[in-house]
């Protein structure tokens, strides 16, 4: 199924010229790279981390945490600075937005980003789509695959498949700011 969909998407990149290291659409060295990077600009801003900045927690929706809290700013990742949204998911036995509030960390159980990345994925938006766990390391697929990048570009199911069903063009479901 790897093997397909590698094959199927470097087919996609020599057509439209695009680079070969570009080829798979996820989880690969450069993007798990970028993710860490990623990562570190958002612990600089206090948004991922200890003391991270939050907001309200609110009850949450299938995919995402029983509780989320969603925040979002600008940030610069390797020279590139753009709008980023994180989202905080939260679960766990006896969680409710009162718990998260008084101690979010015991609660959290990943935290999932949206980072525009200029040129990066002009058909999807620019968007650098990762889901970290709270620690920063990244969470994987079934297959093991890291989710940082265009996950999954080309696939029925993922960030991108169903962040395209968002109101607005932009994928992002809360709101129509970012474009
Ligand atoms: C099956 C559908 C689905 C999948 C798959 C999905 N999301 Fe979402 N996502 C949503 C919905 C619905 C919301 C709005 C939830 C809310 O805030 O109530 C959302 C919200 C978000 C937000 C806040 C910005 C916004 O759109 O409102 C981020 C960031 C986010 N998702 C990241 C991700 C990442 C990264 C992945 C992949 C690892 C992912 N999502 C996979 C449905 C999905």
């Amino acid at each position: 199924m790897k093997v397909t969909t590698m094959l199927g998407t470097l087919g996609a990149g020599m057509l439209l010229g695009t680079q070969v290291a570009a080829a798979a659409p996820f989880g690969g060295e450069e993007d798990t790279a970028y993710a860490a990077s990623l990562w570190n600009a958002l612990s600089e801003a206090n948004l991922v981390g200890e003391g991270r900045t939050m907001s309200a927690p609110y009850t949450g929706q299938h995919p995402h945490g029983a509780i989320l809290d969603t925040i979002d700013g600008e940030i610069t990742v390797e020279g590139t600075t753009g709008p980023v949204i994180i989202k905080r998911n939260y679960g766990g036995e006896g969680v409710s937005k009162q718990e998260v509030w008084d101690a979010p960390d015991d609660y959290l159980g990943a935290v999932t980003v949206m980072f525009k990345r200029e040129g990066y994925d002009p058909d999807n938006q620019d968007w650098f789509w990762v889901k970290y766990l709270p620690g920063g390391e990244l969470d994987t697929n079934p297959q093991g695959v890291p989710l940082a990048g265009r996950v999954a570009k080309g696939m029925d199911q993922g960030c991108i498949a169903c962040h395209s069903a968002a109101p607005g063009g932009d994928m992002v479901f809360g709101h129509d700011r970012i474009r």
